[in-house]
């Protein structure tokens, strides 16, 4: 990370779409310095988002399940990872972020409109890498993990033509996957925001509400029971709550599958100062160090972390 990258930006909302309930996708522009220093964002990465001085929606569009904290004031920047990065030119990008509402910061995103200034701190932390031979990639994805994992896809298939790609993405029912209904397939069962950039789609419910029966990672077993990649030209990237990316890391280390995980932890500053974002890795000789999940993360590789949440 660099000074630069810990200055603030002021981006310009230029939309704001509410997906379904609970879901909408922010497109910020940022011009200038800002654009050239986010056109180099590596997917998995993230940017620190002032939300304190976004209005609170009217009373009747605030979840009753928030109601109580609605009004608590916001101190903190919130950390989002992007959902996409497009570069318009030398000195405009449009950053993507997917967001569900979950408490106050969140909901103060929804009222942003088109033409409002908003306060980003970024790009931060360490995102997904491509190591040399790899020729397939499996994105899975759990709940609100699928932002990075879009973008991702987006970045291979400009950049990383020999990598075929196969997303996963899982929820615990239809609505809560951070998608368009219309844009699923008949059947629920492939996703259109990843189609175009990955060979095959699959989506996985819980109570199969759409696509697979069950947990994601259960579907991406059975795609193992049926294809039989060489292990070394395979790699999984992962991203979404913690048990799931334990099994997932589980699922890759039976195989000898390279796997990178994007961790979640609560951030208060998001550049390595508070200490707030600890990540169990496993250091020499049996024994745990804590790595930043803001700094030295929020991409591990599965092989190092300690799942707290399995
Ligand atoms: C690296 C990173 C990337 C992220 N990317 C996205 C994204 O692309 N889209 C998106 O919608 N959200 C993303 N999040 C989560 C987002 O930061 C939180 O949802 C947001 O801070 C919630 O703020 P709030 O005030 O609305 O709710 P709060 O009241 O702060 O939180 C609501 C609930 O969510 C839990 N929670 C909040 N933040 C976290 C966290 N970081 N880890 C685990 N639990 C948490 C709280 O414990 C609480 O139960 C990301 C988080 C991290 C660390
Ligand atoms: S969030 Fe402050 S050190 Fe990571």
């Amino acid at each position: 990370m660099t000074e630069s990258t810990r200055k603030a930006a002021i981006g310009t909302v230029i939309d704001n779409d509410a997906i379904k309930r609970r879901f909408g996708r922010l497109t910020i522009q940022l011009a200038g310095e800002a654009a050239r220093r986010f056109s180099h964002v590596t997917p998995g990465q993230f940017a620190q988002i002032r939300l304190s001085e976004a209005a609170l929606p009217q009373p009747d569009r605030i979840p009753d399940n928030i109601a109580d904290s609605a009004r608590r004031q916001i101190l903190l920047r919130r950390p989002f990872s992007f959902c996409d990065v497009t570069v318009e030119s030398p000195t405009e990008v449009h950053i993507g972020i997917l967001y569900c509402v979950l408490g106050p910061a969140t909901l103060r995103m929804t009222t942003l409109a088109s033409g409002n200034q908003i306060s980003i701190i970024g790009p931060l932390g360490n995102g997904f890498s491509v190591p040399a031979g790899k020729k397939l990639a499996l994105l899975v994805a759990g709940g609100m993990g699928a932002p990075p994992l879009q973008h991702l896809a987006r970045v291979l298939k400009s950049n990383f033509a020999e990598v075929e790609v196969v997303a996963f993405a899982g929820a615990k029912t239809l609505g809560d996957l951070p998608f368009t209904e219309q844009g699923l397939d008949k059947k629920g069962s492939a996703i259109a925001e990843f189609a175009g950039f990955c060979a095959q789609s699959h989506v996985a419910t819980d109570d199969g509400s759409a696509g697979f029966r069950g947990f994601v990672t259960d579907c991406v077993r059975r795609w193992f029971r049926k294809n039989k990649p060489a292990a070394a030209e395979v790699i999984i990237y992962s991203c979404g709550p913690e048990p799931m990316l334990a099994e997932t890391a589980k699922l890759a280390g039976e195989r000898g599958i390279d796997c990178q995980v994007s961790m979640e932890r609560m951030m208060a500053c998001g550049i390595g100062l508070c200490q707030s974002c600890a990540v169990a890795c496993k250091s020499g000789w049996g024994k745990t160090e804590y790595k930043l999940c803001c700094k030295d993360g929020p991409v591990f590789d599965s092989k190092d972390v300690v799942f707290l949440q399995k």
